[in-house]
Formats: C-alpha cells, structure tokens, sequence
C-alpha cells in the first residue's frame, strides 16, 4: 500500500515536472535578452571616485532641525518627534513617499548647539552629533550613544553607508529573512559575514533556511546593546546590500540616503516605525481562524468536499484558497466558469457554513490579443517597457505576460477595478502571487529586466527603483479596491511580496518553504523579523510547502502555526493532498484540539489586531521584547511570545518530548498543568505529542470564548509578601476606589477589544484590572465604547490560587471549584489561600 502510494505520488511529480517544460524555451530567450540589456544599458557606478561629504562648513537651524553645510554635500536633520529623526543627504534623487505615511507630525523644538568643530542638535530625547567630517552619532537623553555612523560615500549613484557595530550588538528585521533571526549572527558557505540583498525575489518553487533573498525585502533593522537599542530605516527601494561585521554597511545601488532613526525599547521602535509606514488596520474576525488551502481545487466539486470533511471530522474551519487552478488559463482575474460554474451561489452556500472563499490573482496579464486585459492595459500605456520602448513580456503561468506598472497611479485604478466582479459574486479576499514581479527564467534574476521602464508617479525611473515596491502597490490598488466596492467590509489581502507599508494593506506568508524540520525552525525567525519589520500579519504554509511531511513533522508545524496570526495548510501541486485529517489518529484530535484552542482564543487574537491597529505592535514577538536588557534572550530564535501573556515554544525537532528554553525573568504558569515557574534561568519543559509548551505570564488574563460566554482566565501575580503589603497600604492609603485603580492600572490589567467582527461600526473595550490583597483577589471591570457586550454570560477561572468565596459587585456568589459564573460587573473579590 505504501509503495503504491509513493509510486502515485513519483508519477504525479514526474507529470507535473512535465508541465513545467512548455516555459523553458521562452524562459531561455527572455534571459538571454534581460542579459543584453542589462550590457547595453546598465552602467557601472564603480568606475567613479569615491566621494564623501568633506568639511562641515555651516550649519543653521530649520523646523524641526537643522541643515548642515559641508564641502561637497548638505545634510538636513529634521525631528518628526522627539524620539524619531530623518536624516536626508543631499541627492538629486528625492523618494517617492511610498512607505510613508501622510502625517502631521507634532512640532517638536531642538536646539543647536556648537561644540568645537562638531555640532549637535537635539531634542529632550535624542541628540544627533554632527562631525566635522559628516560623522553622525545619536545618543540618547541620558548621553548614552546608541548608534555611531560614518560620514557617507557616494559612487557615481551608489551610496555606502557605514555605522559601527558594538561586539555585543545584535541586529534584527530587515523584512522577510530565511536567516538566524540576529542577521549578524549568519554566514555565508565561506564563514564570512552574509551578505543580505534587498531585491524581492521568487526562490522559485523552494527555499531553504539560508536563502537569501526571499520575497520581501525591507530596508530596515533594528539594532540592540547593551546601551539600548534603536531602528533605522532607508527610505531608499533601490537594489542594495547590507552585512553587519564590524561595521553595519549598506550599500545602494542608486536613490537617495534617506533614512529615519528612532531609539528607545523595542515596542516604543515598533511604534514610532509604524506611525511612519503605517500600521496593519484590523481584519475581519474570521480571517484569524483557520485556512485551507492546496495548489490543487480544480472544481467547486473538490472544494464542496473539502470543506464538507471539515464538519464530519468536527474541524473549524474559516477560509478556502483558490490557486491557478481555479482559473481559465492561468489568467489574471479568472475564475473558470467550466469548473466552477456556480460561484455566486457557491461563495453563499459557503459563507453560511462560515467558510470564505479567497481567490488567488498574480500580476502578469497575458499577452495576447485576445486578452481584453491586454488591450485595455496597452491603450493605458500601462506595461513596464524595455528602454527600446518595447513591451516587457516574460513567461509566467500563464505563458508570455506582460507587467502592469504599479508605479502609475493611472494603472492602480484600472486594477483596482479589477476586482469589481470577484467581489460581487461573493469572493472574500485576495491572494497575491508572483508580485516579485516574478518570471521564469533559464538562469539569473528571475524577474524584469533591471532596466525595465517605469512611470514612478511621472517623474519616470526603472526597474531598479521600482522592482521592490512592485507587490507593495499592487496590495494598495486592491486594498483601495475593496474599500471601495465593497465599503462595509474590511479589505483580506495576502501579499507574497512587497516593502516598507505593507502592512497598511495586506498580510503575507512565509512563501514555498520545503518540508523540512529546519524549515519549521527557519519559520518562527523569519515570522518574527517580519515583525519587527513592521509586518504585523504572517504564518507558513503548514507542513511546508514543496515536499511531504511526516505525520509528526505536519503535527509539530500546525502546533507552532496555532499561535501565529496567519494560520493556513498550503501545498505544492506535485506533493500529497495535505489536511489536518490526512495522518489519521492520534493526530487529527491533536490537531482537532489545537484548532479549537485556538478559536477559543479569538478574544485574544483579535485584541491583538486591534492593538496592531494602536501601536503597531507585532503581534508575534520576540523574547527580548520586555526584557531587551536581558543577553540571555537576545539569541532565542525558537520560541516567541504572542502578544504580552502566552509565550509559545514550538517543537522543531523530531522525536523531542521535551525541550529546553531559556525563561524571561518573571514568574510564568504552565498553560496545561497550572505549575508555576519562575524564569531567568533555563529550564526543561515537557511536549509530549499532545502539547508544545505554552507559558502564561503571571499578571495576565486570558481571554477566551466558548459559543456565547466569554471566559477569563486569570493569572494572579506570585507575589512575595512584603510586595502583597505594599499593595495593601497602596490600597490603604487611597481608599477611594478611582485613585486606587489608577495606581493599579498598569500593573495587571488587560483590555479586551470587541466589535461586530467586520465592517467599520461601532466597538468597545473592557477593561480589567487584578488587585491583590492579603488574602483575597479583587477584579475590576471598566467599559467603554457604543458596542454592546457580546456575550451572554462571563465565566471567571483562576489559576494558581485556591478560591475560598466570591462576591459578585459585593453580593457573595457560589463558586464552582476555581470558576465563577456571572455576568457584567463592577468588582468581583475573591477570598483565597
Ligand atoms: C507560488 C506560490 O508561492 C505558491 O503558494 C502557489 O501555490 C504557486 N505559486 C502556484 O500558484
């Protein structure tokens, strides 16, 4: 039975390798002929002298900064807050503000300030120290200095620009990385630093860990040591290279030095990084449950079955994926009506199952004649074009394509319009492909030419600038799309590609990982760079996508996926049909038991998109992210905490029941067992195959759901008991119940966001506070917004504590064990041991 089995699946691999033959003669032409272009027209700055900023002459006070006079060049350091500068070096070269937003910044008053040759302009949070040779230092209020850079080089239109790196410094982010999560930390097959590329690129079909570059390329790191911590961005989309050695040194192939630095704790660079690019708005509720997807639903037959099998097996389910299957072709905005012949009536049937229906669109319009898209996109002037004036065509699903230029605003609105119809006939979101802009080719950049043409808002420019931005507009166009035809429904986008903003349209995945253990491990790196990059929404293709995971392998992936914001199987066409039924039992109830944690913690998901939406948080992060001042946490890269409550600790070895992990400081409850431990230290942790270790922070509560109750779980702090008394005097001394819970507020409170899961009415926000006395718990409930309270009833559990009586807004009310049963309330106090 199994040689059969692993025969079927050798002759679908061997067919469907077939297939792949018919792109080769074209995909050969096409790279002989970017390659001549490339000869023809690409010009080799490092011909040039190397040039750099010369003598600080002058310098003068601006809005916000000051400009800065040297020999040969001009710098203008502007403050849009205290804690956040642009650093802009003269260049003819302005960048398009695709990354930015639109803001008023608050006025924030510097001062200028001569010393000896240097000068220095500072707000009451950063100082920058100009050099006379162009140098750059920011420290902060206290003087401690944070970042050291060189004066800046110029080479024909590169840039080079270097900053000192301390030993101990450890870097973060730079988009989507297939790399140890510190970037400085890898290396290349020679043991010298990596060198990581900023070009967005189609790994084609697989990568490993270690590939690099991937699909979403970010001009930004986050720097940590011991003096603290701060975030650089370059505002700059052209093709660059960074390493981080001794020194940081990026390298740009073109555009401007531009970049923006802020400094603080990393939550406060998460904030400040996001109010600059934007941050993540809220989805809707159902898109934080579970997705299925498969390169593979041909019919509406096989997609009906598909998610039947989810109810017999008593599998919540929350998406469908369409892949190029689904379409006539493999055309841009297809579904084919052969196959799927009754798609309005379809995504209904759907939808009251509460299954959605996301339909994948990759950018490439076929060229074609026959193609109305083609034409309309040629009478636009729409398609990036060779130098010669030639349309760019290179092959991709579809056969020979031609690209939309993202970069004219002209042809964002005629894609936008695209969607119109999907829309109409039920389709619930939008999966972008291939938006590297992606191309099959026999050899070198699978991608246009680098001197494709772009509008690049009329001021013209090629592909160099424009490429890593090309996925990022696309998002935008359909994101606008949306909001515009559909208004009472938030945008669901998944982007493959794209830059710096992302986030403020679509959610990503990690892309065609193969099945591998190290590429479950590789998953939690790349997910929270992401994060810290700004991209708030991201998760893998559960299992991997180009292979055939064990039973094991799939279990462990889907147990780590169950925490992550983006949570969906999806595989290759040439690999087995994957489900989370397809390994049989025990797996399936294990799966079955993770899935319906995990729509128990709804609550918890959605308050965190919602805090996304406030402060640009990620909602997977790191585990220095409370502690940055903690070395021992500067290196974990297989653990995460999803938001400030659970810390997650995946299993990504084979055959391991048990793990080990180094523990934040604090005091932390086991999730399954209630056991308490206390972390600084490292310790073991139990998984068997059931469970991966789960830890909820002492202080939280963790909001959950069950059809209509909502349940909160309640974490009291272990507190020592000269601590309890100080919280009892605190409580003595403002008896008056406003000013204590002011002075608790930000101890132990959790605020809970609820709205109507969709559209843009109203919301609310429930706020609880812990108040621990001597020998009882008092939790405090505060309400805000129009939404009224969703749910029928509360249920309070407590954990780590033995309850001995409750009262309910002073009112004593049975207890059943640990749990209370109620509804709204004021305070309810709990008398413990
Ligand atoms: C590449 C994508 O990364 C993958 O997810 C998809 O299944 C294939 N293209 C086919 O559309």
């Amino acid at each position: 039975m199994a040689f059969l089995k692993q025969l079927s699946l050798q002759i679908n691999y061997v067919f469907k390798s077939l297939f792949f033959l018919q792109y080769i003669p074209h995909a050969f032409f096409y790279s002989l002929k970017r390659d001549r272009l490339h000869r023809q027209y690409l010009t080799d700055s490092s011909v040039n002298p190397v040039t750099q900023p010369g003598k600080l002459l002058q310098a003068k006070t601006i809005d916000r900064g000051a400009y800065f006079y040297f020999e040969q060049a001009e710098l203008e350091i502007s403050f849009l807050t205290p804690d956040l500068v642009r650093v802009n070096w003269s260049t003819d070269l302005l960048p398009i503000p695709y990354a930015v937003v639109d803001r008023n910044w608050e006025t924030v008053e510097t001062t200028l300030s001569e010393m000896g040759n240097d000068w220095a302009i500072a707000s009451d949070a950063l100082s920058v120290t100009v050099g006379v040779d162009g140098s750059l230092k920011f420290c902060d209020r206290a003087g401690q200095i944070l970042r050291t850079e060189l004066p800046p080089q110029r080479q024909g239109e590169k840039w080079i620009h270097q900053s000192q790196l301390r030993s101990e410094e450890r870097i973060y982010g730079l988009g989507e990385r297939a790399s140890s999560l510190n970037l400085r930390a890898a290396k290349d097959e020679l043991q010298k630093p990596k060198i990581y590329q900023m070009w967005n690129r189609d790994p084609g079909g697989r990568y490993n860990p270690g590939t690099d570059p991937i699909y979403i390329c970010i001009p930004v790191y986050l720097g940590l040591h011991d003096e603290g911590s701060y975030l650089i961005f370059y505002e700059n989309s052209f093709r660059a290279e960074l390493t981080f050695a001794d020194m940081a040194i990026a390298n740009f192939a073109g555009g401007s030095l531009r970049y923006y630095i802020t400094i603080g704790e990393p939550s406060q660079l998460s904030d400040r990084y996001t109010q600059l690019t934007g941050r993540a708005p809220l989805p809707p509720r159902w898109a934080l449950g579970y997705h299925q997807s498969r390169w593979g639903y041909r019919t509406e037959a096989n997609v009906r079955q598909e998610v039947k099998a989810f109810q017999t097996y008593n599998l919540p389910l929350s998406a469908v994926h369409l892949d190029i299957d689904c379409q006539v072709e493999h055309r841009a905005f297809t579904i084919d009506p052969k196959r799927f012949p009754k798609i309005d009536s379809f995504t209904q049937e759907l939808a009251e199952t509460g299954v959605r229906l996301i339909a994948i669109n990759n950018p490439g319009i076929k060229f074609s004649r026959r193609s109305n898209l083609f034409l309309e996109g040629q009478v636009l002037n729409g398609f990036c074009t060779y130098p010669t004036g030639e349309l760019a065509i290179a092959s991709v699903w579809a056969g020979p394509m031609a690209f939309p230029d993202f970069t004219n605003p002209k042809v964002r609105a005629w894609w936008s319009r695209q969607y119109a119809y999907l829309l109409d006939v039920g389709i619930a979101g939008f999966w972008h492909d291939m938006n590297e802009p992606a191309a099959f080719v026999s050899w070198g950049d699978p991608s246009l030419p680098q001197v494709a043409q772009h509008c690049l808002e009329g001021r013209g420019g090629d592909h160099r600038e424009a490429h890593n931005v090309y996925g990022l507009l696309e998002a935008q166009a359909a994101y606008e799309s949306i909001r515009q035809y559909r208004p009472q429904q938030r945008p669901f986008i998944v982007s493959r590609s794209g830059w710096a903003g992302l986030q403020r349209y679509a959610w990503t995945w990690t892309g065609d990982t193969i099945s591998t253990w190290e590429a479950l491990r590789q998953t939690v790196a790349t997910v929270v760079g992401l994060g810290i990059s700004g991209i708030s929404y991201s998760g893998p293709d559960i299992g991997g996508f180009q292979g055939n995971p064990s039973a094991e392998l799939y279990l462990r992936w889907f147990q780590m996926a169950t925490f992550l914001m983006f949570c969906r199987t999806h595989s290759s066409t040439s690999v087995a049909p994957r489900t989370p039924w397809t390994y049989g039992e025990p797996y399936l109830s294990i799966v079955r038991s993770f899935l319906q944690l995990r729509y128990r913690l709804m609550p918890y998901f959605y308050t965190l998109a919602w805090e996304t939406t406030q402060k640009g948080y990620p909602p997977v992060r790191p585990l220095f992210w409370g502690n940055p001042s903690d070395r021992s946490l500067w290196d974990v890269e297989d653990a995460f905490y999803l938001g400030d409550a659970l810390l997650v600790c995946p299993i990504v070895e084979e055959g391991k029941r048990s793990r080990t992990l180094y523990l934040p400081k604090g005091d932390w409850y086991n999730f399954w067992n209630d056991s308490t431990i206390k972390g600084g230290k490292t310790i073991e942790l139990d998984s068997p195959l059931e469970q991966i270790p789960l830890l909820v922070k002492a202080g939280s509560i963790l909001p959950m759901e069950d059809s209509k109750q909502l349940i909160l779980h309640l974490y009291p702090p272990m507190k020592k008991a000269e601590e309890r008394e100080i919280d009892s005097s605190l409580c003595a001394f403002a008896p008056n119940t406003a000013l204590r819970l002011r002075l608790m507020r930000d101890q132990n409170s959790y605020t809970l966001y609820t709205d109507a899961g969709d559209g843009y009415g109203e919301s609310r926000c429930d706020r609880f506070y812990f108040i621990q006395h001597e020998d009882s718990l008092e939790l405090v409930w505060e309400q805000q917004g129009n939404y009224g309270f969703p749910y029928q009833s509360v249920q309070l559990h407590v954990h780590g504590v033995s309850l001995q009586q409750a009262w309910v807004d002073d009112r004593e009310t049975a207890l059943q064990g640990q749990q209370l049963q109620c509804h709204l309330f004021k305070t309810v106090r709990f008398r413990c041991d």
